[in-house]
């Protein structure tokens, strides 16, 4: 078991951060040479506490998540006060009043009719249920071989193996996984004519294989902050409905306002067959992540 080099940011690192992070592997993190970690022992606002009482000003607010801040006095009252009630409880044949409030108020906040909310506990998984639930449309509508996703460039939508294979091919290591992941169709946003007309060739030669394309709207934003425009999502939404295809928007990132509507598809005018949700939903408390479909897709 080898102990993480010192970290020069820490004079004392606590007994708890000395004992425990050899056992603790960190993601995106190569263990061998990554300095010891930082003891964050609170939060409040924007900012992290460290052991020796440093304050840290925390800019990327946990992978985005604590989009409130950190201790937001509404959202720790309401999970306190569930916490005392019950905590999770399976929906496996169950349902309880948080669980239907939240599907009914995200299906109020969504544009269009989508209106049915499958809940899961992780932005991946969210991700993963879309790309289930777009297979087994076309299973149910009788089409066979309708299993491949096509995805761009520069996108990023988790780290399971079946959202690594829609990720972009150098960021999501492609190469390196071969065998282990699908192989699925990457290809260049439709953000010019000639783009467009490349994407509107390809899902006319292959939509016979595809259940749905996937991507992130308005920013890419783990695989850069790379923007793209409104119109490129209608273009996108466009091409779906011409080529027969769903159209599953990622706004695991993009919802709840960061890009300053509730949702960024908004501001394309479209709605999309399928919508994953996490990551501010919670504003960080838990893990919580929805999968939300059109009537016609629950249908
Ligand atoms: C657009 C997008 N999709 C999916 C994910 C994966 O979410 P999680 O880390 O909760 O699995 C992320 C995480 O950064 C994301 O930004």
């Amino acid at each position: 078991m080898s102990v993480p080099p010192p970290n020069p940011l820490i004079n004392d690192p606590p007994a708890w951060l000395a004992e425990g992070a050899p056992h603790l592997w960190l993601p995106y993190t190569q263990m061998q040479t990554t300095p010891m970690a930082l003891p964050v022992v609170k939060t409040d606002g924007v900012r992290l506490t460290l052991a020796d009482g440093r304050e840290l000003v925390d800019g990327i607010s946990s992978w985005w998540t604590a989009a409130h801040g950190y201790n937001h006095p509404h959202i720790r009252e309401a999970v306190t006060a569930q916490l005392e009630k019950m905590p999770h409880v399976m929906l496996g044949g169950l349902a309880h009043e948080p669980a239907c409030r939240l599907a009914t108020r995200l299906s109020e906040k969504l544009p269009g009719d989508l209106a049915h909310v499958f809940f899961s506990e992780s932005g991946s998984v969210s991700v993963e249920i879309a790309m289930k639930i777009a297979v087994q449309y076309w299973i149910n509508q009788g089409k066979k071989g309708r299993t491949r996703f096509v995805s761009f460039k520069g996108g990023y939508h988790g780290d399971t193996l079946a959202t690594m294979s829609v990720c972009d091919p150098d960021e999501g290591m492609h190469t390196l996984f071969k065998g282990a992941i699908a192989e699925q169709f990457i290809c260049e946003l439709p953000s010019d004519a000639e783009k467009t007309a490349a994407l509107d060739t390809f899902l006319g030669e292959h939509a016979h294989e595809v259940a749905a394309v996937v991507t992130e709207p308005l920013v890419q934003g783990a695989g850069g902050m790379r923007f793209h425009s409104p119109e490129t999502l209608k273009t996108l939404r466009a091409l779906c409905d011409r080529h027969g295809v769903l159209l599953i928007l990622d706004e695991i990132f993009t919802g709840f306002g960061r890009t300053g509507t509730m949702f960024a598809c908004e501001q394309a005018g479209i709605v999309p067959d399928i919508v994953t949700l996490s990551k501010a939903l919670t504003g960080g408390t838990m893990a919580l992540a929805a999968t939300v479909a059109t009537a016609r897709v629950y249908e």
